[in-house]
């Protein structure tokens, strides 16, 4: 029997119509359909505050952060899908890393992204899809001691790049997706053996 490998999706925006949150369940379909098991929480609805060390001294690391982390521990990969804003990811998505990042009791800072392989990925309706934050985006996966997959993603004019069906209608894109997940999976086959 095989092993089924779990991705965390996480996603930089919880903007309704987010155009990132669609490529987000666009790679959660892809995924599926090649036998993944996905989770795709809304960070907003986990209502994490600002990173606060004087919080974090007081009332230690927030309920939503520790899920998160805990859905990460559980993951065998993290997926990101973040809009750029002014060439960053954005403070949502940082936000809940840096959270998520610390230690909790005996539970060491990083332990849930050690190691594990990552993925960038990023929508815009501007021309670049949000290129310039994805190269930021995968050094600060890299800090956090994640493996980052070379593939990336930006989906540019993305107001009108998905098909109702939520597939990227420039097939080109929608292949290149589906490889980064497939070559995702034989990297996670690889790290098990
Ligand atoms: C503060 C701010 C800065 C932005 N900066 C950029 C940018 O640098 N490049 C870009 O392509 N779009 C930029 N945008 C536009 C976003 O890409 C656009 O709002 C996008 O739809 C947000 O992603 P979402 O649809 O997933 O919410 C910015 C938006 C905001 C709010």
């Amino acid at each position: 029997m095989t092993n089924t490998h779990h991705l965390l999706i996480l996603v930089g925006s919880s903007r309704r119509g987010s155009l990132n949150r669609q490529l987000a369940e666009n790679v959660a379909s892809i995924a599926s359909a090649q036998g993944l098991r996905t989770t795709l929480p809304d960070i907003r609805a986990l209502d994490i505050p600002i990173m606060d060390q004087d919080l974090e001294a007081t009332e230690g690391i927030p309920a939503g952060a520790r899920q998160l982390r805990q859905v990460l521990e559980d993951a065998d990969a993290l997926i990101v899908c973040s809009p750029e804003y002014n060439g960053f990811p954005t403070p949502l998505l940082k936000n809940a890393l840096d959270w998520m990042s610390r230690p909790d009791g005996d539970i060491a800072g990083l332990d849930a992204f050690r190691g594990k392989p990552a993925l960038a990925l990023s929508a815009s309706p501007g021309a670049l899809g949000g290129l310039r934050s994805l190269a930021l985006t995968r050094q600060l996966l890299d800090n956090l001691g994640m493996l980052v997959m070379p593939e990336k993603l930006s989906v540019g004019s993305a107001g009108k790049a998905f098909n109702a069906d939520g597939s990227l209608a420039n097939e080109r894109q929608q292949h290149t997706l589906s490889q980064a997940i497939s070559t995702l999976t034989d990297r996670l086959r690889r790290l098990q053996s």
